[in-house]
């Protein structure tokens, strides 16, 4: 019963594989998101099915109710957080590592081995140490996670595991931008460092964290008696694309003793982009980065990655073996390494994207977002509808909808979103910047076209208009 025949499997799989085929055939058309109706209620409020029934009628059912009614994020005009559409290599790529199901805690078996392949190209990609620590995970936040708490662990010389916090004498101080991504927040809430010790230093006019500003919160801190231990910077904040100056943190770090790390969980991907030459400088120092392939590799959700410079520290961080225990004569588990011990085989939709797009497939993608990006800001610069807020140097461009004489544009901004977000024709977010509400547009995605970006400010000025002119 739980099993299929191998025919039956087959004919259900041919026809999945179909669905799936004529949903991308269809994703330039067909609208980015549908209203939902009353499908919440309907499939929320669905009983425990008691009896198992036709594999061939879940299949059409499941197709029939969630095709419809997708996230929209396949389609070449949403536009909103920083979610990519999937490399539908790496989507084939998925059901063939379900079909083999294994768990990639370690061991002598394929899927171990192309885990380690693929971190050794991510490492070479993000000009990592070949020697460093790496791990695939869920996504950014985790990758996050992993690598401050590995940092937590070197501060404390070890003594966390056993200890805790207990026998620390003085309280230790992340610091971020106020444009680090709340996951950082979160992980140091996690790791009981506690937010009170998270400082949000401001940042310059492109959205950099004010390296001077640092420098003096660090110094601020020691003369408390607090514990400075670690900068979080971003290669790629989530608002609007910015990259911190990470060779100056870098040397900030080395000065003060501190743990230098790099949130690239949306950014660190742009290293390979063709209009970035420069930006990255000193990423190579860090010692540890988040990296996000979900994001700007196009797989299909999940998957981040995390790198160490230090493995051996990350081992230590994580591993429940013993050191004298350790075989280091057969590749260590990568659940010594991380937080999970069963871990799905995420690396066989990068080992296979990887290998189909290769790092120059990559390369050209990643820049033509970034054109893209700069193509939309050109024209809200041409328009005079339309006011430029921040933009880049990566791929988001923050604006608003600002016809001349307006003058409540968060409101008109505000409502104008909820509309064609409702309607469905493209999908984009708004965001915070300086206490302003602005209209957020991420291109991280290849099918996206500056036909597609004409479009978004067509739809959105006639939302707004329609605002502006309702009774
Ligand atoms: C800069 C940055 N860091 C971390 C994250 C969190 O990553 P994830 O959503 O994959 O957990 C994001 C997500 O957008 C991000 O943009």
């Amino acid at each position: 019963m739980i099993d299929l025949s191998p025919e039956q499997f087959r004919e259900l799989g041919y026809r999945a594989i179909d669905l799936i085929a004529e949903q991308l055939k269809t994703v330039r058309e067909a609208p980015v998101r549908r209203p939902t109706g009353d499908l919440r209620e309907q499939i929320m409020s669905q009983p425990l099915p008691q009896e198992g029934q036709n594999p061939s009628d879940v299949l059409e059912d499941a197709a029939n109710r969630l095709l419809p009614y997708p996230m929209g994020n396949n389609s070449p005009r949403f536009f909103a957080w920083i979610n990519s559409p999937a490399a539908p290599i790496a989507i084939l790529a998925e059901l063939l590592a379900a079909g083999v199901n294994p768990s990639v805690a370690g061991g002598d078996h394929a899927a171990t081995y192309i885990e380690h392949a693929v971190l050794k190209w991510l490492k070479i990609i993000m000009t990592f140490p070949a020697d460093g620590g790496a791990l695939l995970c869920s996504g950014g936040s985790v990758a996050n996670l992993i690598a401050l708490g590995t940092m937590r662990h070197v501060k404390t010389e070890g003594r966390i595991r056993a200890q805790g916090f207990q026998s620390e004498s003085a309280p230790m101080v992340v610091y971020t931008s106020t444009q680090g991504h709340s996951c950082i927040q979160k992980a140091v809430e996690i790791l009981g460092i506690g937010n009170d010790y998270l400082r949000k230093i401001p940042v310059d006019a492109d959205y950099r964290i004010n390296v001077d500003q640092l420098r003096a919160q660090i110094a601020a801190d020691r003369a408390q008696g607090l514990r400075p231990v670690c900068v979080a910077a971003n290669a790629g904040t989530v608002n609007s694309g910015a990259i911190d100056p990470l060779n100056e943190i870098a040397d900030l770090c080395v000065e003060q003793d501190l743990w230098f790390h790099v949130d690239g969980a949306y950014g660190g991907f742009g290293i390979l982009a063709e209009q970035t030459v420069g930006l990255y400088d000193g990423i190579e120092r860090a010692d540890s980065i988040a990296i996000d392939p979900h994001k700007w590799l196009y797989v299909p959700v999940e998957c981040g990655c995390v790198l160490v410079r230090d493995a051996q520290a990350m081992r230590d961080a994580f591993s429940l073996i013993p050191p004298y225990l350790r075989d280091d004569n057969a590749l260590p588990w990568f659940s010594e390494f991380g937080i999970q011990q069963t871990r799905g085989f995420k690396a066989l939709k990068l080992w296979m994207a990887l290998q189909h797009i290769g790092e120059q497939g990559y390369r050209e993608s990643i820049s033509r977002d970034i054109t893209l990006a700069r193509f939309l800001q050109k024209r809200i610069q041409e328009r005079d509808d339309f006011e430029l807020i921040a933009a880049g140097p990566l791929s988001v461009t923050c604006f608003r909808y600002a016809p001349p004489g307006i003058t409540d544009l968060d409101s008109l901004n505000r409502q104008l979103v909820a509309i064609v977000q409702q309607e469905g024709q493209i999908f984009l977010t708004t965001t915070e910047l300086e206490g302003r509400l602005v209209l957020r547009a991420c291109v991280v995605n290849f099918r996206t076209t500056e036909a597609d970006l004409d479009t978004l400010l067509n739809v959105l000025a006639e939302a707004g208009q329609r605002v502006l002119t309702k009774p």
